[in-house]
């Protein structure tokens, strides 16, 4: 097949794990005689330097002529300043809402040299398989915001959330198609004992999941609860559903059971467009630009070169090139090549790229 990937690497260790995946992609290609047509484009902060703005319009026409979108990571200290009117992270947001990627896909598969390193008990980690579906397109995060002063010499700040049925009913329906491929459990996560989004995710979640999914057993926790279950007992959790804030902490706080955040891919996925067409999907690790080891080699590529077989797998429907270059990354995990995030003491790392060149040659094997 061919496809045209746009390639957003970013910022900080955005490039340089960035590389890793496009040079898996370019691996599967060879092998499988696929053509993938890779182009660059810039996003986040060093769009900023270079454009003038995180999402600029030669980005999103690179982006709008694509079949899906590879993303690296946004942000870092030189564009963190609290008061400055453009920042990295809102490059990213728009680039979620344009693409209408309202369901973002965060898998959590353990591999042995995580759960070597994981602080949790080696027996709390036994069965570990969970995908947290992250409503990505709403909330806090996209609701109106505003500061100004309070009339008492200080200032007052606040920003609204809101959810729609229509939104929770499209991430929901997600989440239980991909419960239903797996173990048919489906926990909901809320807050539905004190906020009205969870009280009206937590009505139309059941409505939906009655009628259209009675084969998959519901389940609801509270956001509180749940992020001590997630550490206490993970194995009991299958597909978890959840809205955009609640979902991003949760994330970072199950990139604990695998044992390193450099581990955990993501797929944004989308719905079809008005005309028909379906919108691209996005496809980026969990982690951030890393600013403290960024220009070192010391990144861990995994998370963004799974992101990549992810991409093969719902953007392009090629299963068995996404199963290949998850393979590919167990067999080079599993040989000991190490980022220092994973090493056992005493052993030596690997680079970014020498675990992203072992990668490539076992895809190629
Ligand atoms: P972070 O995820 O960048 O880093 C948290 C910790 O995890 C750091 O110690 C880092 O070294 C480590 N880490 C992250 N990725 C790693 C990898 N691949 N291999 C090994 N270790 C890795 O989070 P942060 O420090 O809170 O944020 C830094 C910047 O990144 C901020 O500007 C933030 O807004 C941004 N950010 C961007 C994205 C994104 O683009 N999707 C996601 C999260 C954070
Ligand atoms: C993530 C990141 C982003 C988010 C930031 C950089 C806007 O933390 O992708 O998890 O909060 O969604
Ligand atoms: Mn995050």
């Amino acid at each position: 097949m061919r496809a045209v990937v746009a390639y957003l690497p970013g910022d900080g260790v955005g490039p340089e794990v960035g590389a890793e995946s496009v040079r898996a992609l370019q691996a599967v290609a060879r092998r499988f005689g696929h053509q993938f047509d890779v182009r660059e484009a810039l996003i986040g902060g060093i769009a900023i330097d270079t454009h003038g703005a995180p999402l600029p319009s030669a980005t999103l026409a690179v982006v709008e002529q694509a079949d899906a979108v590879l993303l690296g990571a946004v942000g870092g200290p030189k564009w963190s300043d609290p008061t400055s009117a453009q920042r990295p992270e809102q490059g990213l947001l728009a680039l979620r809402r344009v693409l209408e990627t309202y369901a973002n896909v965060r898998p959590v598969r353990l591999h042995a040299a995580g759960r070597a390193i994981s602080p949790l008990r080696p027996e709390r980690l036994d069965g570990v398989d969970l995908v947290i579906v992250r409503e990505l397109t709403g909330g806090l995060y996209y609701g109106d915001k505003h500061r100004q002063p309070d009339g008492k010499g200080g200032e007052i700040a606040w920003e609204t959330c809101t959810y729609s049925t229509t939104e929770i009913e499209r991430v929901v329906r997600i989440a239980a198609e991909l419960a239903r491929g797996r173990r048919r459990h489906l926990t909901s996560v809320d807050k539905a004992n004190v906020l009205e989004t969870s009280r009206l995710w937590r009505e139309v979640t059941t409505r939906v999941m009655l009628a259209e999914f009675p084969d998959i057993t519901l389940e609801h926790a509270y956001v509180d609860a749940f992020a001590m279950h997630l550490v206490r007992e993970p194995a009991r959790f299958d597909v978890v559903v959840t809205e955009n804030l609640f979902g991003d902490i949760l994330t970072d706080e199950s990139a604990v059971l695998a044992g390193s955040i450099g581990l955990l891919p993501s797929a944004s996925l989308g719905s079809v467009a008005p005309g028909g067409a379906r919108r691209s999907g996005l496809y980026e690790p969990i982690h951030g630009s890393a600013p403290d080891i960024a220009g070192q080699g010391r990144a861990n590529p995994v998370g963004m070169i799974l992101s990549a077989a992810m991409m093969l797998r719902y953007s392009f429907g090629l299963e068995r090139e996404a199963a290949c270059v998850e393979d590919a990354v167990t067999g080079t995990l599993d040989a000991g090549w190490l980022t220092p995030d994973l090493l056992p003491k005493g052993a030596t790392a690997r680079s970014t790229s020498e675990v992203g060149a072992e990668v490539a040659r076992r895809i190629m094997e």
